[in-house]
């Protein structure tokens, strides 16, 4: 619900479990200040009044505490701010006061890009307030959606120039909020193959921030923070979540001032960003997503899951169980012809796999990784049947069949790259610098937009194809752009030229699954979910690793986006010997599937392989769906464990790192069951549900490296 008391000048959005403020504020003859003065369990109207230190300061220094919902640079406010507004003579020139709002029902879409949505008008309800600048004639409207039965609320902010006069947009972020008290920040920070590692930074009274500016959202930093009571855990105290729906280059920063107050701010990175805003013109800046749990990080991170698995990852797949899949890349790498590739199909088909998928290297001359990006034409020297001929056998086992593509790139040494060398991001009279001997196609331009839309959709018309593997491969350099509009501006119409065409491919073949990569989890975001409702999360396909990986992801990921394969013993990243069985437990926490030569397995691996294959069919449902919680960290143990909840069963997952002699796995309490209720076990033991959450139970774990252990209950 929204209220809004005109006389006492604050907007109160809440549900039964949160409540959002937002207060104007007189500022002398000038006009009324946005505020956002309180965020978290739910209060009543009648509680909300101005914060009290706001006596303490004279109106110049005010303008360094007030919590400002949207604030701007160069008046006195000298955090971090979401808006810097140049006018034609290079001056920081706005200021905004309150002009109107608006209660809307449901959520408004937002042009262009991705964003979370309500699929009728009760499920959420949006709040714009529409600010504007006396003197230049900027306007802003800050948007702000609560769910009815969530603790998300979603923020952007959109801006229109009403004036005569260009203004120059250096920083245009998406959402501002404000926190009374100190806060640790955890973030998700990684590299190539290491991705998404949780550390949690002490409340530091300075300002602390991540960033991307690579072009995509990176390995090195996810567009994620939780802010944490220094007292919060996984399980108890208040946390929040600030999570940005955008790809590409991004920036979010906590800020402590020396009173305690804590600013979080987030949106496109002002380092690689800029913008001319003619008269008339509108910006749009990407969601944020931000979130408040009153139980530790698991309830954040429930929300997160609940709402991106149904409100922002979209059409015939988001509900389905997802297929188990056999990737081939680290079965064979580039070295494939139509018969290996049905040799490995048939013994996955055989085994109850349901989709294969082919990787990289079936298109122009793709060897190696030297050459071809952008020649999607398939090579009939590797697939002597075609891609048609591959499709129709593999169907013809039982099995759907995927595709990899890496539209967005060209390679120097390509057909393409041959007739438009211009089609590359690059700056005149520099170098072009090649990562894994590729360039980036310049997504800005609208030819480049429909050159990629026409080849990839020519394939998928071409034969049956069920899913598609969209990848990414490298970073940006010598961001530069042959359209003739503001340098700065490449960065952020590359995302918009690419959302373009996702929106395009994606609704022309509604029922393919769509799976994002970018060297493995480099643009693990909730703007690529938007339109490809799972991701690839990792090139580092090891059991244990991937432990990790897995359990930093699902701080803001829901586990069915979450790609998750079983691949070859020794590990092919760091050599690592693990069990299958382990091999499996561990993806099963994920979308699971396999990533290893089928064929050359020992007799009795495929019969384990079999086996799992059919536990996951029948835990699917759980496991892609039910409630996720996390129970115990790798980061901060020898083990790692987390439970699935739905109203059929509970599962429980839990694995051993490293073996020590003489030691016995902890007991395990599970979390957040409904009371009152009995489970049965695989023995038909019957346990209520207060006996596994305060008793719990001690997982029969080997006192081995690398062992994992599941316990299903079925509800009785
Ligand atoms: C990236 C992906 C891998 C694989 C290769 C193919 O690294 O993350 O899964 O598809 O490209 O070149």
């Amino acid at each position: 619900m929204i209220t809004c008391n005109k006389g006492k000048g604050f907007f109160h959005l809440s549900n039964s479990s949160v409540s959002l403020v937002l207060q104007l504020r007189q500022d002398g003859d000038m006009g009324q200040e946005l505020l956002q003065t309180y965020f978290g369990s739910p209060i009543h109207d009648g509680d909300v009044s101005l914060p009290s230190y706001s006596d303490h300061f004279s109106n110049d220094g005010l303008r360094t505490v007030l919590p400002y919902a949207c604030p701007i640079d160069g008046l006195g406010d000298y955090r971090p701010s979401m808006l810097r507004v140049m006018d034609s003579s290079g001056r920081r020139n706005a200021e905004l006061f309150y002009e109107s709002h608006q209660i809307a029902p449901g959520k408004p879409v937002l042009d262009g890009l991705p964003a979370t949505y309500a699929e009728n008008e009760d499920e959420a309800e949006t709040l714009l307030i529409t600010l504007g600048d006396p003197v230049t004639g900027l306007k802003a409207v800050c948007s702000y959606t609560l769910f009815a039965s969530s603790t998300a609320v979603a923020a952007n902010v959109k801006l229109i120039n009403s004036g005569t006069e260009a203004l120059t947009l250096e920083n245009a972020a998406s959402a501002c909020f404000t926190f009374e008290g100190r806060y640790d920040m955890l973030h998700l920070h990684g590299t190539w193959a290491h991705e998404r590692n949780v550390e949690r930074i002490p409340a530091a009274r300075m300002t602390r921030q991540i960033e991307s500016c690579r072009g995509a959202s990176g390995h090195e930093h996810n567009p994620f923070v939780a802010l944490m009571r220094p007292e919060a855990s996984e399980a108890y105290g208040e946390c929040y979540g600030f999570s940005l729906v955008y790809s590409g280059d991004f920036r979010i920063a906590v800020d402590e001032n020396c009173f305690g107050t804590t600013r979080l701010v987030g949106g496109l990175n002002p380092r690689t960003f800029r913008w001319t805003l003619k008269p008339g013109d509108c910006f749009q800046a990407p969601e944020a997503v931000v979130v408040y749990s009153s139980n530790g990080l698991n309830g954040m991170s429930q929300t997160y899951h609940q709402l991106y698995r149904s409100r922002l990852c979209r059409g015939y797949w988001r509900d389905r169980e997802r297929p188990i899949l056999i990737n081939n890349w680290e079965a064979t790498y580039f070295d494939f012809n139509h018969e290996r590739i049905m040799k490995i199909a048939k013994t996955a088909a055989e085994l109850g796999v349901e989709l294969f998928v082919l990787d990289d290297g079936w298109f122009g001359q793709r060897n190696d990784d030297h050459s071809s990006l952008g020649d999607w034409v398939v090579n009939t020297k590797k697939l002597s049947k075609g891609l048609e001929g591959l499709s129709e056998e593999i169907h013809g086992l039982g099995m759907n069949f995927g595709l990899w593509f890496e539209p967005e790139m060209v390679s120097p040494r390509s057909d393409l790259y041959n007739a438009h060398p211009d089609w590359c991001l690059h700056i005149p009279g520099r170098r072009r610098t090649e990562a894994r001997h590729q360039l980036t196609l310049d997504m800005s331009r609208k030819d480049v937009q429909d050159y990629v839309i026409n080849a990839v959709s020519a394939i998928l018309r071409s034969t049956q194809i069920d899913y598609v593997k969209w990848d990414m491969n490298r970073s940006f350099m010598e961001v530069g752009s042959e359209l003739p509009v503001e340098q700065g501006e490449i960065v952020h119409r590359y995302m918009l030229g690419l959302y373009r065409v996702l929106a395009e491919i994606t609704s022309a073949f509604p029922k393919v699954l769509f799976e994002s990569c970018a060297s493995g989890g480099g643009r693990f975001d909730p703007g690529m979910l938007y339109y490809m409702p799972q991701t690839w999360t990792s090139d580092d396909t090891d059991a244990v690793e991937r432990l990790y990986i897995q359990y930093g992801t699902s701080l803001c990921y829901p586990a069915s986006t979450i790609g998750a394969h079983v691949s070859a013993s020794p590990n092919h990243q760091i050599k690592r010997v693990t069990s299958v069985e382990m091999r499996g437990l561990v993806a099963l926490g994920g979308n699971f599937g396999y990533e290893l030569d089928l064929s050359a397995q020992s007799p009795e691996d495929l019969e384990k392989i079999k086996e799992q294959i059919s536990l996951v069919k029948n835990l699917r449902s759980t496991t892609n769906k039910g409630v996720f919680t996390r129970l115990l960290s790798p980061f901060d143990s020898n083990f790692a464990a987390w439970q699935f909840v739905d109203e059929k069963r509970v599962v429980l997952c839990v694995y051993r790192i490293l073996a020590h002699p003489a030691s016995s796995a902890p007991v395990i309490r599970l979390r957040n069951l409904p009371l009152g209720v009995s489970y049965r076990d695989e023995n038909h033991r019957v346990l209520s549900s207060e006996a596994l959450m305060n008793i719990g139970i001690r997982p029969e774990l080997k006192n081995e490296d690398f062992s994992g252990f599941i316990q299903i209950w079925e509800r009785e």
